[in-house]
């Protein structure tokens, strides 16, 4: 699927699913099916002050609850803003999930100006995200974000 179709397929899960949750499993089980690349697709959630995983496709992490003043989950949460990072090695920041992992995007999930969560994506592929793999992201985070408050 080109991502105006993924988009398409988002609005559709986000008017069929009742829940949130429902939601947020099918979103990633579809960003995952879609893009090989894409190798763990999880959604963590802002509780208390802490990203707690929601659904995920992947190997299961360690990672199941983060600090915000830990991680790229928490440098992107704390900020509100999308975070690229082309090799996961090279940044001090970085929680492992995976030995394989090269690289990462942390995309906020943000209603009217509040940080409810965010879409996290690792690549086994080095520099696996590109400007347009943000552009979508963002979208996806945008829609699903009214679900989600
Ligand atoms: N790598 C993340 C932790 C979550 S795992 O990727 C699933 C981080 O550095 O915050």
């Amino acid at each position: 699927m080109k991502n105006p179709e993924i988009l398409d397929s988002i609005h559709r899960l986000v008017s069929a699913q009742p829940d949130a949750t429902s939601l947020l499993a099918e979103v990633v089980s579809l960003l995952h099916r879609e893009r090989p690349h894409y190798h763990w697709v999880g959604v963590y959630l802002l509780q208390s002050e802490e990203l707690v995983l929601g659904p995920y496709v992947g190997k299961p992490t360690v990672h199941t609850r983060i600090p915000l003043n830990q991680g790229i989950c928490g440098a992107a949460a704390s900020s509100g803003q999308t975070l690229i990072v082309d090799d996961v090695n090279a940044d001090p920041r970085y929680l492992a999930c995976s030995l394989e992992t090269r690289s990462e995007i942390v995309v906020p999930i943000i209603h009217k100006g509040r940080v409810l969560g965010e879409i996290d994506i690792d690549s086994d592929q080095p520099a696996a995200f590109t400007p347009q793999d943000r552009k979508l992201l963002e979208t996806i985070a945008g829609l699903i974000a009214d679900k989600l408050s």
